[in-house]
């Protein structure tokens, strides 16, 4: 096996604006995810999570710091290259349907990272849509609706089958479940665990909520004002929380409070 990690993180920063409207972001994110693993990245809004996630798709560019995706410096990389490395590197945002084109069909939005990678011939792209939707579990009659027509956890699934339609090996997953009902989250979940199983993906799974950063992942780390305060196995970092915002997030579950007391 393959020691090195699949990424690789190391003192990334990032600031927004100038002079008196300067944000400061990122100021040295250090954090790695292996081959496989799901490393779930928790902390209040603000704390630069996303910014983080749009730095390694590489959709914005980090002031300093490197990036380092199965040895390759995706920081540093020039656009030619970035290409080559896009299909490897998957997102999926909460809301899917800002990332939807509004008229497009469910098959149009899934083919569509097969069509820009230029990863399968248009006459094999009906049959990968086939495969994907029935991956996630989706009913093939769905391939013709749009976006605006299906259910909130159906668009996640959506988005999930594009995600894994260039088969990547990280995909960063911003909040996915946030906007769902607690019944479907479940669901959502539990797809992306057998997916995991079945495929070796790595995630970074960001999530504020507690219960799904234990269901998920075997490791968290907690970013506080752009920095990772805190990082380590769910149930320990959760038992005795030594930030501000891992506090934050074990008092935000009244359940779990009187679990731990009993
Ligand atoms: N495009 C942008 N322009 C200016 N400020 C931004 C931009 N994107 C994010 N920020 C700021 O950077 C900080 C981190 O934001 P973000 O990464 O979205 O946090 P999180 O995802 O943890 O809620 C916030 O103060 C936010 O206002
Ligand atoms: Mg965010």
């Amino acid at each position: 096996m393959d020691k090195a990690p699949l990424l690789q993180v190391s003192a990334l920063c990032k600031s927004f604006g100038r002079r008196r409207q300067r944000t400061v972001a990122l100021q040295g994110v250090d954090l790695a995810v292996g081959r496989g693993e799901t490393l779930a990245l928790a902390g209040a809004s603000g704390s630069g999570k996303t910014t983080l996630a749009r730095c390694l798709l590489r959709l914005i560019d980090p002031d300093s710091g490197a990036i380092q995706f199965d040895g390759i410096d995706l920081a540093g990389l020039s656009a030619g290259a970035l290409r080559a490395i896009r299909p490897r590197v998957q997102m999926v945002f909460q809301d899917p349907m800002a990332a939807f084109n509004p008229r497009a069909t469910v098959a149009r939005i899934i083919e569509d990272p097969l069509r820009v990678h230029d990863l399968a011939p248009p006459a094999q792209r009906p049959a990968a849509v086939r495969d994907l939707l029935a991956r996630v579990s989706l009913p093939v009659d769905i391939a013709e609706r749009r976006a605006h027509e299906i259910s909130g956890g159906q668009r996640q699934r959506v988005a999930i089958a594009r995600a894994i339609a260039t088969r990547p090996d990280l995909i960063v997953l911003d909040e996915p479940v946030s906007s769902l009902d607690v019944s479907i989250r479940a669901q959502i979940l539990n797809l992306l665990m057998d997916i995991q199983d079945e495929t070796g993906v790595s995630y970074l799974f960001i999530s504020h909520d507690l219960a799904v950063v234990r269901a998920v992942a075997r490791r968290v780390a907690v970013m506080e004002a752009g920095r990772i305060v805190e990082s380590g196995e769910p149930s320990a970092v959760f038992a005795a929380p030594r930030a501000r915002a891992t506090l934050a997030m074990v008092q935000a579950v009244p359940q779990l409070r009187t679990a731990t007391r009993a």
